[in-house]
Protein backbone atom coordinates (compact mmCIF):
# COMPACT_ATOMS: atom_id res chain seq x y z
CA UNK A 1 0.00 0.00 0.00
CA UNK A 2 1.08 3.17 -1.04
CA UNK A 3 1.13 5.60 2.17
CA UNK A 4 2.13 9.14 2.19
CA UNK A 5 2.76 11.39 5.20
CA UNK A 6 2.79 14.88 3.88
CA UNK A 7 0.88 17.14 1.90
CA UNK A 8 3.77 17.69 -0.78
CA UNK A 9 3.92 13.90 -1.39
CA UNK A 10 -0.13 13.74 -1.85
CA UNK A 11 -0.56 16.68 -3.93
CA UNK A 12 2.05 15.21 -6.58
CA UNK A 13 0.42 11.83 -6.63
CA UNK A 14 -3.31 13.19 -6.66
CA UNK A 15 -1.73 15.58 -9.53
CA UNK A 16 -0.69 12.63 -11.95
CA UNK A 17 -4.33 10.71 -11.36
CA UNK A 18 -6.05 13.85 -12.22
CA UNK A 19 -3.74 13.98 -14.92
CA UNK A 20 -5.21 10.50 -16.09
CA UNK A 21 -8.64 12.18 -16.22
CA UNK A 22 -8.95 9.92 -13.11
CA UNK A 23 -12.24 11.03 -10.50
CA UNK A 24 -10.95 11.33 -6.86
CA UNK A 25 -12.46 9.57 -3.47
CA UNK A 26 -11.70 10.54 -0.11
CA UNK A 27 -12.38 8.34 2.77
CA UNK A 28 -11.39 10.39 5.97
CA UNK A 29 -11.02 8.25 9.35
CA UNK A 30 -8.72 8.57 12.61
CA UNK A 31 -7.83 5.34 11.68
CA UNK A 32 -8.11 1.54 13.76
CA UNK A 33 -10.49 0.73 10.73
CA UNK A 34 -13.17 -1.85 10.57
CA UNK A 35 -15.91 -3.28 8.54
CA UNK A 36 -17.44 0.39 8.59
CA UNK A 37 -14.95 1.82 7.71
CA UNK A 38 -14.74 -0.60 4.61
CA UNK A 39 -17.88 -0.36 2.93
CA UNK A 40 -16.69 3.78 3.18
CA UNK A 41 -14.07 2.68 0.96
CA UNK A 42 -16.17 0.19 -0.96
CA UNK A 43 -18.68 3.24 -1.85
CA UNK A 44 -15.93 5.43 -2.38
CA UNK A 45 -14.31 2.86 -5.07
CA UNK A 46 -17.55 2.16 -6.73
CA UNK A 47 -18.69 5.87 -7.49
CA UNK A 48 -14.45 7.33 -8.34
CA UNK A 49 -11.10 6.40 -9.79
CA UNK A 50 -9.28 6.88 -7.09
CA UNK A 51 -9.43 6.43 -3.83
CA UNK A 52 -7.91 8.41 -0.87
CA UNK A 53 -8.26 6.93 3.01
CA UNK A 54 -6.88 9.52 5.24
CA UNK A 55 -5.64 8.28 8.79
CA UNK A 56 -5.18 11.17 11.30
CA UNK A 57 -6.27 11.33 15.19
CA UNK A 58 -6.77 14.75 14.68
CA UNK A 59 -6.33 16.30 18.20
CA UNK A 60 -8.19 19.36 17.64
CA UNK A 61 -10.86 17.44 18.38
CA UNK A 62 -10.30 15.88 21.36
CA UNK A 63 -11.32 17.79 24.82
CA UNK A 64 -9.65 17.46 28.09
CA UNK A 65 -9.47 14.22 30.24
CA UNK A 66 -10.84 12.71 26.78
CA UNK A 67 -9.16 9.54 24.54
CA UNK A 68 -6.34 11.36 22.72
CA UNK A 69 -3.65 9.25 24.26
CA UNK A 70 -5.07 6.04 24.42
CA UNK A 71 -7.03 6.53 21.13
CA UNK A 72 -5.84 2.76 18.79
CA UNK A 73 -3.27 3.82 16.47
CA UNK A 74 -2.97 0.33 14.23
CA UNK A 75 -1.74 2.17 10.73
CA UNK A 76 0.04 -1.39 9.22
CA UNK A 77 -3.18 -3.16 9.99
CA UNK A 78 -5.29 -0.40 8.19
CA UNK A 79 -2.68 0.00 5.65
CA UNK A 80 -3.36 -4.27 4.62
CA UNK A 81 -7.35 -3.37 4.91
CA UNK A 82 -7.56 -0.48 2.74
CA UNK A 83 -5.68 -1.92 -0.15
CA UNK A 84 -8.21 -5.08 0.18
CA UNK A 85 -11.01 -2.84 0.48
CA UNK A 86 -9.77 -1.46 -2.73
CA UNK A 87 -8.16 2.00 -1.85
CA UNK A 88 -5.37 3.23 -3.49
CA UNK A 89 -3.40 5.11 -1.09
CA UNK A 90 -3.33 5.83 2.38
CA UNK A 91 -2.53 9.80 3.81
CA UNK A 92 -0.94 9.06 7.03
CA UNK A 93 0.24 12.67 8.15
CA UNK A 94 1.56 13.49 11.57
CA UNK A 95 0.15 16.53 13.51
CA UNK A 96 2.58 18.53 12.82
CA UNK A 97 1.98 18.14 9.24
CA UNK A 98 -1.48 19.13 9.82
CA UNK A 99 -0.98 21.93 12.54
CA UNK A 100 2.62 23.20 11.83
CA UNK A 101 2.28 26.07 13.68
CA UNK A 102 0.38 24.33 16.74
CA UNK A 103 -3.52 24.45 16.98
CA UNK A 104 -3.59 27.61 19.21
CA UNK A 105 -3.79 30.43 17.00
CA UNK A 106 -5.21 27.62 13.80
CA UNK A 107 -8.38 29.00 11.58
CA UNK A 108 -11.13 27.38 12.65
CA UNK A 109 -14.60 26.32 11.06
CA UNK A 110 -17.46 26.65 13.41
CA UNK A 111 -20.80 25.18 12.06
CA UNK A 112 -23.63 27.15 14.46
CA UNK A 113 -27.26 25.53 15.31
CA UNK A 114 -26.44 21.89 14.05
CA UNK A 115 -23.17 21.69 16.55
CA UNK A 116 -25.23 22.99 19.11
CA UNK A 117 -26.49 20.26 21.71
CA UNK A 118 -26.26 16.16 21.74
CA UNK A 119 -22.48 15.46 21.10
CA UNK A 120 -21.88 19.12 21.06
CA UNK A 121 -23.40 19.93 24.24
CA UNK A 122 -21.51 17.66 25.95
CA UNK A 123 -17.78 17.67 24.09
CA UNK A 124 -17.67 21.56 23.70
CA UNK A 125 -15.43 22.40 20.73
CA UNK A 126 -15.75 19.19 19.50
CA UNK A 127 -17.27 19.75 16.17
CA UNK A 128 -15.17 22.95 15.65
CA UNK A 129 -12.20 20.28 15.40
CA UNK A 130 -14.01 18.29 13.04
CA UNK A 131 -14.98 20.63 10.62
CA UNK A 132 -11.86 22.29 10.60
CA UNK A 133 -10.26 19.20 9.86
CA UNK A 134 -12.57 18.05 7.40
CA UNK A 135 -12.29 21.16 5.76
CA UNK A 136 -8.31 21.04 5.33
CA UNK A 137 -8.66 17.32 4.53
CA UNK A 138 -10.90 18.31 1.76
CA UNK A 139 -8.71 21.43 0.67
CA UNK A 140 -5.68 18.92 0.35
CA UNK A 141 -7.34 16.25 -1.00
CA UNK A 142 -9.77 18.39 -3.42
CA UNK A 143 -11.82 15.41 -3.94
CA UNK A 144 -15.31 14.96 -6.09
CA UNK A 145 -16.38 12.50 -3.13
CA UNK A 146 -15.93 12.18 0.23
CA UNK A 147 -17.89 9.63 2.33
CA UNK A 148 -18.53 9.16 6.00
CA UNK A 149 -20.31 6.79 8.27
CA UNK A 150 -24.14 7.43 9.68
CA UNK A 151 -22.85 6.41 12.68
CA UNK A 152 -21.26 9.71 13.51
CA UNK A 153 -24.82 11.33 12.81
CA UNK A 154 -24.38 14.73 14.08
CA UNK A 155 -20.91 14.87 12.35
CA UNK A 156 -22.33 14.56 9.11
CA UNK A 157 -24.98 16.84 8.98
CA UNK A 158 -22.20 19.52 10.35
CA UNK A 159 -20.04 18.38 7.53
CA UNK A 160 -22.56 18.84 5.00
CA UNK A 161 -23.51 22.21 6.57
CA UNK A 162 -20.24 23.29 6.13
CA UNK A 163 -19.40 22.06 2.42
CA UNK A 164 -23.00 23.86 1.46
CA UNK A 165 -22.35 26.70 3.56
CA UNK A 166 -18.65 27.56 1.88
CA UNK A 167 -19.69 25.93 -1.79
CA UNK A 168 -16.66 23.73 -1.23
CA UNK A 169 -16.93 21.62 -4.47
CA UNK A 170 -17.46 18.32 -3.33
CA UNK A 171 -20.48 15.61 -2.84
CA UNK A 172 -20.48 14.35 0.71
CA UNK A 173 -22.20 11.28 1.12
CA UNK A 174 -23.44 9.08 4.24
CA UNK A 175 -23.27 5.74 4.56
CA UNK A 176 -25.20 3.44 6.88
CA UNK A 177 -23.89 2.60 9.91
CA UNK A 178 -22.43 -1.14 10.11
CA UNK A 179 -23.15 -3.36 13.05
CA UNK A 180 -22.11 -6.45 14.59
CA UNK A 181 -24.47 -9.24 14.34
CA UNK A 182 -26.10 -8.63 17.81
CA UNK A 183 -26.77 -4.84 17.01
CA UNK A 184 -24.17 -3.16 18.22
CA UNK A 185 -22.56 -0.51 15.80
CA UNK A 186 -19.02 -1.04 14.89
CA UNK A 187 -16.83 1.50 16.82
CA UNK A 188 -13.27 1.73 16.87
CA UNK A 189 -14.15 3.15 20.61
CA UNK A 190 -15.85 -0.59 21.31
CA UNK A 191 -12.46 -2.09 21.79
CA UNK A 192 -12.57 -0.60 25.07
CA UNK A 193 -15.13 -2.43 26.32
CA UNK A 194 -14.66 -5.82 28.81
CA UNK A 195 -15.95 -8.48 27.58
CA UNK A 196 -19.19 -8.22 30.63
CA UNK A 197 -19.82 -4.78 28.99
CA UNK A 198 -19.55 -5.99 25.47
CA UNK A 199 -22.16 -8.10 26.33
CA UNK A 200 -24.09 -5.24 27.57
CA UNK A 201 -23.39 -2.56 25.22
CA UNK A 202 -26.08 -3.81 22.46
CA UNK A 203 -29.02 -2.92 25.22
CA UNK A 204 -28.48 0.88 23.47
CA UNK A 205 -29.40 -0.30 20.11
CA UNK A 206 -32.19 -2.37 21.23
CA UNK A 207 -33.47 0.86 23.18
CA UNK A 208 -33.11 2.84 19.81
CA UNK A 209 -35.74 0.38 18.22
CA UNK A 210 -37.78 0.08 20.84
CA UNK A 211 -38.40 3.95 20.81
CA UNK A 212 -38.98 3.99 17.17
CA UNK A 213 -41.36 1.07 17.22
CA UNK A 214 -42.95 3.01 19.82
CA UNK A 215 -43.54 6.36 17.48
CA UNK A 216 -44.20 4.12 14.70
CA UNK A 217 -46.82 2.55 16.32
CA UNK A 218 -48.36 5.54 17.43
CA UNK A 219 -46.76 6.79 20.77
CA UNK A 220 -46.99 10.39 20.30
CA UNK A 221 -45.90 11.44 23.98
CA UNK A 222 -42.67 12.04 23.33
CA UNK A 223 -41.48 13.21 27.12
CA UNK A 224 -42.48 10.10 28.27
CA UNK A 225 -41.31 7.39 25.74
CA UNK A 226 -37.81 9.30 25.99
CA UNK A 227 -37.62 8.99 29.77
CA UNK A 228 -39.11 5.82 29.92
CA UNK A 229 -36.15 4.88 27.04
CA UNK A 230 -33.38 6.61 29.14
CA UNK A 231 -34.54 4.61 32.22
CA UNK A 232 -33.68 1.47 30.59
CA UNK A 233 -30.90 2.27 29.42
CA UNK A 234 -29.91 3.33 33.42
CA UNK A 235 -31.28 -0.21 34.14
CA UNK A 236 -28.87 -2.25 32.00
CA UNK A 237 -25.83 -0.31 33.82
CA UNK A 238 -25.65 2.40 30.63
CA UNK A 239 -25.44 6.47 31.70
CA UNK A 240 -27.07 8.54 29.33
CA UNK A 241 -25.49 11.50 28.15
CA UNK A 242 -28.45 11.99 25.80
CA UNK A 243 -31.18 10.36 24.38
CA UNK A 244 -33.52 12.34 22.16
CA UNK A 245 -35.61 12.38 18.78
CA UNK A 246 -35.02 14.56 16.24
CA UNK A 247 -36.14 15.64 13.26
CA UNK A 248 -33.49 13.44 10.82
CA UNK A 249 -32.98 16.59 7.91
CA UNK A 250 -32.48 19.74 10.34
CA UNK A 251 -31.51 18.09 13.84
CA UNK A 252 -34.55 20.01 15.36
CA UNK A 253 -36.80 18.99 17.96
CA UNK A 254 -39.51 16.78 16.60
CA UNK A 255 -43.04 18.10 16.45
CA UNK A 256 -46.76 17.11 14.89
CA UNK A 257 -45.24 17.55 11.39
CA UNK A 258 -42.22 16.28 11.22
CA UNK A 259 -42.01 12.76 9.44
CA UNK A 260 -38.90 11.95 9.47
CA UNK A 261 -36.76 10.82 12.44
CA UNK A 262 -33.85 10.17 14.02
CA UNK A 263 -33.32 8.71 17.45
CA UNK A 264 -30.02 9.81 18.96
CA UNK A 265 -28.11 8.41 21.61
CA UNK A 266 -24.98 8.86 23.60
CA UNK A 267 -24.18 6.41 26.93
CA UNK A 268 -21.22 5.91 28.75
CA UNK A 269 -20.47 2.30 29.58
CA UNK A 270 -18.19 2.03 32.04
CA UNK A 271 -15.50 5.07 30.78
CA UNK A 272 -16.39 4.04 27.22
CA UNK A 273 -18.67 6.39 25.60
CA UNK A 274 -20.90 5.00 22.84
CA UNK A 275 -22.93 6.75 20.63
CA UNK A 276 -25.53 5.30 17.85
CA UNK A 277 -28.87 6.12 15.94
CA UNK A 278 -32.01 5.04 14.32
CA UNK A 279 -33.47 6.81 11.48
CA UNK A 280 -37.04 6.30 10.65
CA UNK A 281 -40.17 7.78 8.89
CA UNK A 282 -43.38 7.94 9.74
CA UNK A 283 -44.72 8.40 5.73
O1 LIG B 1 -15.30 10.29 12.15
C1 LIG B 1 -14.07 10.40 12.26
O2 LIG B 1 -13.32 9.42 12.24
C2 LIG B 1 -13.45 11.78 12.43
O3 LIG B 1 -14.26 12.59 13.22
C3 LIG B 1 -13.10 12.46 11.11
C4 LIG B 1 -14.33 12.72 10.25
C5 LIG B 1 -12.11 11.59 10.33
C6 LIG B 1 -12.42 13.81 11.37
O4 LIG B 1 -11.27 13.67 12.15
Amino acid sequence: MNTLHTIAQLRAALARARQDGKRIGLVPTMGNLHAGHVTLVNKARQRTDFVVVSIFVNPLQFGAGEDLESYPRTLEEDQRKVLDAGGDLVFAPNVKEIYPEGMGGHTRISVPVVSEGLCGASRPGHFEGVATVVCKLLNIVQPDLAVFGQKDYQQLAVIRKMAHDLCLPVLVMGEPTVRAEDGLALSSRNGYLSAEQRRTAPVLFEILQQVAKSVKDGERDYPVLIEAARQRLADSGLRADYLDLRDALTLNPVDADTRDMVILAAAYLGNTRLIDNLLFDLH
